[in-house]
């Protein structure tokens, strides 16, 4: 769902992720979602929320249709739900193939998450489930409350037992991050985002506000 098209090619270095990289545009991309049946069903939810990601960001329609079904049907829909999900990532993708604006809506829940990620080491977490908890402090309101319960619906991870600051200590190297402050990607209403240029100290505040802890 995120990584197949857009070209983003990267390797995790010293322990960050995704810190030295280039845009290297396939020929073609073949996705072919009889293979998902051989994937263990945490797998599945790991890809699941690249989907709920998206959906959040940019389509609320998407959104409700995943709030509309069950865990079951979602999968048996599972077709759908990635063509609607690539087309949100083929528009942005297009639109700003280098990111040097629009597309760091797809960092969305990225900046923490791949702090989480980091900080357990890879051994740990999934990629996806790092994005649920990196998602939740960065949505506000009702919008909150919608992902915690889609999120909680699909088995995806809403509370975090690791240390949050052990995670938070790698925002510094996050490619968003340059002199000190950090590109955040919030949502304030579903389908809807801004990309938000703070200090890491108020990004700490958002985090900490959220897990209840300093
Ligand atoms: N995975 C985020 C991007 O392709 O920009």
């Amino acid at each position: 769902v995120d990584s197949s098209i857009g070209g983003k090619t990267a390797v995790n270095l010293g322990g960050i992720k995704n810190i030295v990289g280039s845009f290297k545009q396939p020929k073609a991309v073949l996705i072919d979602t009889s293979v998902l049946s051989t994937l263990p069903i945490r797998q599945m939810r790991n890809g699941l929320c690249e989907a709920i990601k998206m959906a959040t960001t940019s389509n609320a329609d998407l959104f409700e249709r995943l709030e509309s079904m069950s865990e079951d049907d979602i999968y048996n829909n599972i077709e759908e739900i990635i063509v609607e999900s690539l087309k949100i990532k083929k528009a942005v993708v297009e639109d700003d193939v280098e990111e040097s604006g629009v597309r760091k809506i797809l960092n969305f829940g990225h900046t923490l998450g791949h702090g989480i990620e980091a900080s357990e080491d890879l051994n740990g977490l999934y990629h996806g489930e790092c994005v649920s908890l990196g998602m939740l402090p960065v949505v506000f309101g009702e919008a909150k409350d919608r992902l915690v319960k889609l999120l909680n619906k699909v088995s995806l991870p809403t509370e975090y037992t690791g240390n949050i600051n052990d995670a938070l200590s790698y925002v510094i190297h996050d490619k968003k991050c340059s002199s000190g402050i950090v590109s955040v990607i919030t949502c304030e209403k579903i389908g809807a985002c801004k990309i938000e240029a703070m200090s890491i100290d108020q990004f700490k505040n958002i985090v900490f506000n959220h897990y209840n802890c300093t």
